[in-house]
């Protein structure tokens, strides 16, 4: 268990709660132009991420590229890219609804609501999704809001519940992804792993989670089955920790993979609500 010592554990968590932010304002940190990211700037998203996991960066450049997110990101030492299957050859996915293409089968490329997860659910241990960017460069005409929560928080909320919670999604059978298997066969193997699990290097947090509820198999036992309700609960919660916001053209999220979820929306017909994400094997180093 993280924080195994119970003062440790007190401890901990008496400072991270003193310190999350109640309101997403205090997650904001406008910034000059992406590319050339100043001193206070880079302290302001770190200072936030120390906080919350997680940085909401306001930039002021007339439009934004993909070699201005990898500059931007390097600023944190987010530098190996998850190559995955929806990505251009610079490991930039453009999320945008579309009706053909390697993105086309799935719902982060529809204008569907997207349920509560941490990107790379399904990515084998060794290729942990550590830290995510997600830059808006065009919002929808309605909808596309996003909510957010720091995995801390969730850990807290579960211990303090019931430490057992804890115990049964450290499992390293509690959540399986089963086999993707395209027309030309498989595409991912079978992913079976934890919930809850810390790095090696640095005991960091890591989650992972799919509220998906076709195409998971969670581990059969009472104690899991609990924790996941609770879970379900706490992200539905309308007065809980969850923050939700919605991201403006200029803005972006910088996190260390929060759990998050996105609602429907509406494109106008000439405004294609379009992202830009990146996904890292490194972890914000704040
Ligand atoms: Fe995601």
């Amino acid at each position: 268990m993280f924080l195994s010592s119970a003062t440790d554990y007190r401890e901990w968590r008496a400072a991270k709660l003193d310190r999350y932010p109640t309101r997403v304002d205090e997650l904001i940190v406008n910034i000059g132009e992406l590319a050339d990211l100043d001193y206070r700037g880079t302290e302001a998203i770190r200072s936030s991420c120390r906080r919350a996991n997680m940085a909401i960066y306001s930039c002021n450049d007339s439009g934004v590229d993909h070699t201005a997110i990898l500059a931007f990101a390097a600023n944190f030492g987010l530098r190996r890219i998850d190559h995955h299957l929806c990505a251009s050859n610079d490991g930039v996915a453009e999320l945008t609804v579309a009706s053909e293409g390697a993105g086309s089968d799935y719902v982060p490329y529809s204008d569907h609501s997207l349920g509560w997860h941490t990107d790379g659910y399904y990515n084998a241990e060794s290729s942990r999704v550590r830290a995510v960017i997600l830059h808006c460069v065009q919002d929808a005409t309605t909808g596309g809001e996003t909510g957010a929560l720091d995995p801390e928080i969730v850990y807290i909320r579960l211990r303090d519940a019931n430490p057992a919670f804890i115990t049964a999604l450290e499992h390293p059978e509690c959540m399986t992804i089963p086999a993707n298997v395209g027309n030309r066969g498989e595409i991912r193997p079978a992913i079976c792993g934890p919930v809850f699990s810390y790095d090696a290097a640095d005991g960091a947090l890591h989650m992972r989670y799919s509220a998906r509820k076709k195409n998971i198999c969670w581990r059969d036992d009472p104690t899991t089955r609990a924790a996941r309700e609770f879970l379900s609960e706490l992200l539905d919660d309308k007065s809980g920790p969850v923050l939700r916001f919605r991201l403006q053209p200029g803005q972006g999220l910088i996190s260390n993979n929060v759990l998050h979820n996105r609602t429907a929306f509406q494109d106008g017909p000439s405004r294609k609500r379009l992202l830009y994400r990146v996904r890292f094997f490194d972890r914000i180093n704040s």
